[in-house]
């Protein structure tokens, strides 16, 4: 990436040719570029959503909005992914387990899938001790503030398993410094973070220009304008504010569309 693989490959005498298939090469490899040029994972927020945007509805429940072909399709980003990332209120309403459930045979491996990392964020501890994304296979972190993690150490019994970590990070006026958990991850190898969130964690990875990629699975249904947006972020009064977005590509998965899309300041 920026280190000093072609001088080698030079001073061995192997000829080599640069920026063949550049692109290609980039996106396969878009995880460990990320992680070696910013010290931070690629960040893929994962959303589904119906035809008007929605994500859930009014009363919390989101299950099952998009199809089980989509639903395979995100098993699949989950395998190539380091870590999937939530917040607290999604753990409440959903109790996900996020880990990858299809066999190394339906994935196309020879060995079975590495488990990512679970990564839940509660600044305020909100977290049910018989939440499923605390339970194996894999790595549970939680990332709270440093208060929570001295009373959390005070509860011995809860959280202290093998495979749960609790983590402090730094807050700001408007939530956890999302950066430094980001650079945490890296630091422990991290090349890519799906986030599998609510409108409070997609808005904020949003707000600070945090998110990478959004992929969104689109079900051909409509939940109407009580059910929930999938970001919250703040009122914007002229249309030059609004967060630009490019489509990278659009396909059926099953009966929804997949749509990705890459923040415009990706491109700059
Ligand atoms: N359709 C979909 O793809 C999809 C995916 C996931 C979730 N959902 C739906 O989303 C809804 C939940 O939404 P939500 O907004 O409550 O979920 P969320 O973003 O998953 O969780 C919010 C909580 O996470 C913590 N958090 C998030 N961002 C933070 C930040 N920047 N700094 C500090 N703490 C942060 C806070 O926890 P504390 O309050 O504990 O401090 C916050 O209250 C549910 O209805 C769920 O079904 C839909």
């Amino acid at each position: 990436v920026a280190g000093q693989g072609l001088a080698s490959l030079a001073a061995a005498g192997i000829k080599t040719e640069c920026g063949v298939l550049e692109a290609q090469a980039q996106r396969l490899n878009q995880g460990f570029m990320s992680r070696m040029r910013r010290g931070r994972p690629w960040v893929r927020i994962k959303l589904a959503t119906s035809l008007d945007g929605r994500t859930a509805l009014a009363n919390g429940e989101s299950r099952w909005i998009s199809s089980q072909c989509a639903r395979a399709d995100v098993q699949r980003l989950r395998a190539q992914s380091s870590a999937i990332m939530t917040g607290s209120g999604t753990v409440a309403t959903d109790d996900p387990r996020l880990t990858v459930r299809l066999s190394a045979a339906d994935l196309g491996l020879e060995k079975p899938p590495l488990q990512p990392t679970r990564v839940v964020l509660s600044a305020g501890f909100r977290i049910d001790p018989r939440a499923r994304v605390l339970d194996p296979p894999g790595k549970c972190i939680i990332f709270t503030t440093a208060q929570q993690r001295a009373e959390t150490a005070q509860r011995p019994g809860l959280f202290d398993r093998p495979n749960v970590e609790v983590l402090s990070v730094r807050s700001r006026d408007t939530g956890f410094d999302l950066e430094e958990i980001l650079k945490t991850l890296g630091g422990r190898g991290a090349n890519e973070v799906q986030v599998e969130a609510g409108a409070a964690l997609c808005g904020a990875l949003l707000r600070q220009r945090l998110a990478d990629e959004l992929v969104i699975y689109m079900a051909p249904t409509l939940m109407g304008d009580t059910a929930r947006a999938f970001a919250h972020l703040p009122e914007i009064q002229k249309m030059t504010q609004r967060v630009p977005l490019r489509f990278d590509d659009a396909r059926m998965v099953g009966d929804d569309l997949r749509i990705t899309a890459t923040p415009a300041h990706q491109h700059s």
